[in-house]
């Protein structure tokens, strides 16, 4: 298919609106009638019907497919001790290595382990600017791959240093989640693909049939590259005895929230998914065009999603989904979405309504979603199969929402 896009789908955007009278009117596509207008009335019906073609319609035109297969070649692990942080945890950096078309690839992933614990629940999530940010830990690895300058941080030749080491390490609460029992596996995004509108690096090409430059309009866009990675993390640990394969949690903030609900849709090994101020392209219903609406992302960040999904741009009425049928993609499984009340460019309300509008399919399956359309108090999270917060601040991670993603773990994982 081809696709004609005028300037004014690119560009002809002004001022974003954070104005809630000037939402437009729209209808939520409802998740329990299917596109042929049939109604979905139990579990068989929407994991026949309705299911596939919701998660057909955001493969080939919101995040792209992934193009054949690709398995672990082998992986090594570069570096591990069983008295990691003072003695409270085991530790291992494992690079994974994939080869095909003449191109290597290899990423790393940093795991932190409970020490008493035999098998342990992990969240696994993507960071931002390396794994020696995550924690002051001395031992661990400094990524060479390309990275997004950060002046602040020491980045300025899109190479990561020293002086990041420790930077993000309030995102992370490492201690809070090993004390929990629960381990951390963490994998710089850029290693999977360099989140930059280049196709000629990171995992792309290693997928490309001969002679191709480029994801065809219905294939991968970067987002879709990151929930590759994801997956073939997951693949490694059903091999590693020290992890729980059937209790990861797929945790992702802001860009790599949009990744996580992705990789919880699509890969239902995941136990349960976390987007933290995930936003537009995540949890936010784009029909609001509240915030970022799709127009912006696209311009802003032409290789997060597939090429089709610029059809929508300043076109979102003509949407036949919404996000909350992302977020009910990954029923039964828990999901929690969570946001911050000064993040508007992510739209708070509209990621409140997400979890609200998927929770008919979760109730399907008798599980809790969000019971009223009320948006709850700030700092007042409603924690079911479904869960939801919004909290007081920025645009961040904060210990607070860490002790929440906890809290819930424990309850819809190990009924404590
Ligand atoms: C930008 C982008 C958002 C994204 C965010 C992030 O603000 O517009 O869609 O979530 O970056 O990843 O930090």
């Amino acid at each position: 298919m081809s696709v004609q896009f005028s300037s004014a789908q690119f560009g002809g955007e002004f001022k974003p609106n954070y104005d809630e009278s000037k939402v437009p009117e729209f209808e939520v596509p409802n998740p329990l009638k299917s596109f042929r207008k049939r109604k979905i009335k139990n579990v068989r019906q929407w994991e026949k019907i309705r299911r596939p073609e919701l998660l057909d319609f955001f493969t080939h035109n919101v995040y792209g497919k992934i193009p054949g297969e690709l398995k672990i070649e082998s992986w090594e692990v570069v570096e591990q001790s069983n008295n990691a942080l003072n003695g409270k945890a085991r530790r291992k950096q494992v690079d994974l290595i994939f080869s095909k078309n003449g191109h290597r690839l290899f990423f790393n992933i940093l795991i932190y382990l409970p020490k008493n614990v035999e098998k342990a629940p992990v969240f696994l999530g993507y960071n931002f600017y390396g794994n020696h940010t995550v924690t002051n830990d001395v031992h661990v690895r400094i990524s060479e791959a390309w990275a997004r300058n950060n002046p602040s941080f020491g980045i300025i030749h899109n190479q990561l240093t020293e002086q990041s080491r420790g930077v993000r390490e309030n995102r992370w609460q490492l201690e809070k989640i090993l004390d929990a029992g629960y381990g951390l596996a963490t994998i710089f995004y850029c290693e999977v693909d360099p989140d930059k509108d280049d196709f000629s690096n990171g995992i792309h090409p290693l997928l490309y049939t001969d002679g191709q430059q480029r994801p065809a309009y219905n294939e991968w866009g970067a987002i879709a590259a990151w929930t590759w990675g994801l997956s073939r993390a997951m693949d490694y640990f059903e091999q590693d005895d020290e992890v729980d394969e059937n209790k990861v949690i797929v945790f992702g903030h802001s860009r790599l929230g949009k990744t996580a609900l992705w990789a919880g849709a699509t890969d239902q090994r995941f136990a349960a998914v976390i987007s933290n101020n995930s936003g537009c392209g995540g949890a936010a219903l784009s029909k609001r065009r509240f915030g970022e609406t799709v127009a912006r992302i696209n311009r802003s960040f032409p290789h997060w999603f597939c090429r089709n999904f610029m059809i929508f741009n300043q076109n979102e009425e003509s949407l036949p989904v919404d996000q909350h049928e992302l977020i009910a993609l990954i029923a039964p499984r828990p999901v929690y979405v969570a946001s911050a009340k000064e993040d508007l460019w992510a739209d708070p309300r509209g990621e409140f309504l997400s979890a609200y509008y998927a929770s008919p399919v979760y109730n399907l399956y008798e599980k809790e979603g969000i019971p009223s359309k009320e948006m709850p108090d700030v700092n007042q999270p409603v924690q079911n199969t479904v869960a939801y917060h919004i909290r007081t601040g920025k645009h961040d991670v904060t210990e607070f929402d860490w002790e929440q993603y906890i809290l819930w773990a424990d309850k819809e994982l190990f009924n404590k």
